[in-house]
């Protein structure tokens, strides 16, 4: 296993941190989070999620960015070079195989979502002006086989093109371009929704807690959706950590991210609740808000053709961004740790992330009646990646780099480039040291039980 002297770097410390901001805010902050909190109480649900990423992801956050950082490699060569095990090396496959299988079914939602521009864009969503035939409609382009496996492949594309280009020229680049572009898109509609008449209804809901709506459960799914959002626990931001200079800042990298994360998801939360009060629609309608109850609320707003279509933009590009970081862990172990050239690992993984995905892409229409564990293909991997192997992959990080590779290790590598932070602040460690060891492994453990319904 030959170390390539010539493994690519961010070219700059910017270009990381959009890279990494772009992994993390994708479907999970605009189509996940504004249904998932609207099913769980609004502001309540938000408030317990604010202190999951606090509490547990940015701790797992910092975690694998430094093993990236300090190995220089992919998920399994990171392992290989910490520990050797086995046992560790496999945490590192498992990660690859996940990033595998997400990335096949987070494509086909992501396809929908180019496919909307299209209905965007040609007035379609004024064809229809009430939830059930806008639900209908999305039932039927879904039961579309030719329609989905389109937009699949064109969105499977796209997302190789970039990686093939490489670390600089295709991800840093196109997070350069494209990052700013979501930014810039999300505060037109932001300013759209909040000039909406009635749009007070929609912040009274996430901003004034109703904490009747909190169970237990809302934890779990609060925990769940922290981790999902901020990509961890399968090495994407391990990986993209490994192209980090040994000269930038991790916990400072760490929490520009989470706010840019944060930002992101309570705006969309802002844009799409101040337009769903405004036209009357209802905030709990779960995982079909964007693609049945969004059409409806844009052909009863002022511009809403434009607002559509550039939603719909926003929420490709956010996807985009995250693929590119999936296809990239898969890409980067080829490369490392097989000598394999770039340009040939994305074709190939482009290619099988393809392959796994059809019977996604057929979950919806073919193959609806297919059920495994009383799932469809599509919610079977989306269940079994989300809910199964990330926070088992952030459990088994966090008690690495907590008792196995070992704080004494850990530390030092942590402090490159943080010199100063952790000088003035030398408290900060002895908390990252806390949360890592205790507070991460205990309460992912326990959403992990609460997954598999043991709890
Ligand atoms: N974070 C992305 C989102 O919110 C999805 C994503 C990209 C992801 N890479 C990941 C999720 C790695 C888990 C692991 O949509």
């Amino acid at each position: 296993m030959a170390k390539k002297a010539t493994r690519e770097q961010w070219g700059s410390k910017l270009g990381f941190i959009l890279a990494a901001a772009g992994s993390a805010v994708g479907l999970g902050n605009i189509w996940k989070f504004p249904y998932v909190a609207g099913e769980n109480g609004g502001a309540a649900f938000i408030l317990i999620y604010l202190m999951c990423i606090l509490v547990i992801a940015l701790p797992v956050l910092l975690a694998e960015i430094l093993i990236g950082r300090t190995t220089q490699r992919n998920p399994v060569g990171a392992f290989k070079q910490l520990s050797g095990k086995p046992f560790w090396v496999a945490v590192g496959g498992m990660g690859i195989l996940a990033g595998f299988i997400i990335l096949s079914f987070y494509a086909v939602v992501s396809g929908w979502s180019l496919g909307y521009i299209v209905e965007a864009a040609t007035g379609k969503f004024y064809e229809f002006n009430q939830i059930g035939s806008s639900g209908a409609h999305f039932t039927d382009l879904t039961q579309n086989t030719l329609w989905n496996i389109s937009y699949f492949a064109a969105f499977m594309i796209l997302t190789m093109v970039i990686v093939y280009y490489g670390v600089q020229k295709g991800i840093e680049r196109g997070s350069k371009i494209m990052m700013p572009l979501l930014f810039l898109i999300l505060i037109v509609l932001m300013i759209r929704g909040l000039t909406l008449e009635g749009a007070e209804k929609g912040l009274d809901f996430i901003f004034n807690p109703d904490w009747s709506a909190i169970t237990g459960k809302t934890i779990l799914v609060a925990l769940g959706q922290a981790f999902f959002t901020l990509s961890l626990g399968m090495g994407a931001m391990l990986t993209y950590g490994s192209y980090m200079s040994k000269k930038d800042n991790i916990p400072i990298s760490a929490v520009e991210i989470i706010i840019l994360d944060t930002l992101v998801a309570l705006i969309s939360g802002v844009v799409i609740f101040t337009a769903v009060f405004a036209t009357g629609e209802s905030p709990n309608v779960g995982p079909g808000l964007i693609f049945h109850t969004l059409p409806i609320v844009f052909t009863k707003m002022p511009g809403g053709l434009f607002f559509g279509v550039l939603f719909f933009i926003l929420l490709s590009i956010a996807a985009l961004t995250s693929a590119i970081s999936l296809l990239e862990v898969v890409v980067a172990y080829f490369v490392d740790d097989k000598n394999w050239q770039r340009h040939r690992a994305v074709v190939i993984f482009g290619f099988f992330t393809f392959l796994l995905g059809i019977p996604s892409a057929l979950s919806f229409n073919i193959l609806a009646d297919f059920k495994i564990f009383g799932l469809t293909f599509f919610d079977l991997m989306d269940y079994l990646s989300s809910n199964i192997l990330l926070p088992l992959g952030g459990l088994l990080i966090s008690v690495f780099v907590g008792w196995v590779w070992g704080l004494d290790n850990a530390i030092p590598n942590l402090k490159q480039g943080a010199e100063n932070l952790f000088n003035k602040f030398p408290w900060m460690l002895d908390i990252w040291v806390v949360f890592i060891r205790y507070f991460a492994p205990i309460l992912i453990f326990l959403v992990l039980l609460n997954a598999l319904g043991i709890i």
